[in-house]
């Protein structure tokens, strides 16, 4: 993708964290930030180890300006707390930052966003992992994965292990909170969550890891 379609430009130099997210908030690079409420920039501090990467903001993210608390950042929560993980600790995150919606009578519903917005939008991520330099990159769910490892990963086969990355000294995939929220038993629930805290525990060892 060239870079003017991007956000590339609109990257101030040198600048700090809040700066990055004031000029993310004036981001036109897809039209995604015409349906959108407001650009749902990262949450957390600058010397986290560990970034948390999920697809985009959801309904509540849009509303509320903050990544995941909605239904699966409480999935998210949870699992984080199993796992050992202290969320404020995190620097939590979207690949994309404006939510893709179509409506569905009153409600919003999330489609998931192409690749020309994901790329038009890779720059803010890398704008934030540039500044907050993880020891830990975590992708939650496929678009996050594929967009920040390749194409050829696959969180079903992948996750949970060390992916070669040059944006951070550990890199793992993991499934996304919301497959938790779609899953029909109990049971499949029960399953898909354990093994989302399986890979966090992973993550919090690499994470405390001298
Ligand atoms: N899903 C995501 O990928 N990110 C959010 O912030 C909320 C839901």
């Amino acid at each position: 993708m060239r870079r003017e379609n991007t956000a590339a430009p609109l990257i101030p130099g040198r600048c700090t964290l809040p700066e990055l997210k004031r000029a993310a908030a004036a981001c036109r690079a897809c039209p995604l930030w015409e349906r959108g409420i407001q650009t749902v920039f990262g949450e957390g501090s600058l010397d986290s180890r560990l970034i948390l990467v999920g697809e985009q903001p959801g309904d509540y993210e849009d509303r509320q300006g903050l990544p995941f608390v909605g239904p699966a950042g409480r999935v998210l929560d949870q699992a984080l707390a199993q796992a050992g993980i202290d969320r404020s600790a995190a620097y939590v995150t979207n690949v994309v930052k404006h939510f893709k919606w179509v409506s569905q009578g009153r409600r919003r519903l999330h489609t998931k966003p192409n690749a020309r917005e994901i790329g038009a939008c890779m720059p803010w991520l890398d704008a934030e992992i540039e500044l907050i330099r993880p020891r830990v990159l975590v992708a939650l769910g496929s678009t996050a994965a594929q967009a920040l490892f390749g194409k050829q990963v696959l969180v079903t086969r992948d996750h949970g292990r060390p992916l070669p990355s040059d944006r951070a000294p550990y890199a793992i995939a993991t499934s996304h909170p919301s497959a938790i929220l779609r899953t029909e038993t109990d049971e499949q629930r029960q399953q898909a969550m354990e093994g989302l805290v399986e890979d966090l525990r992973i993550v919090a060892d690499l994470v405390r890891k001298p």
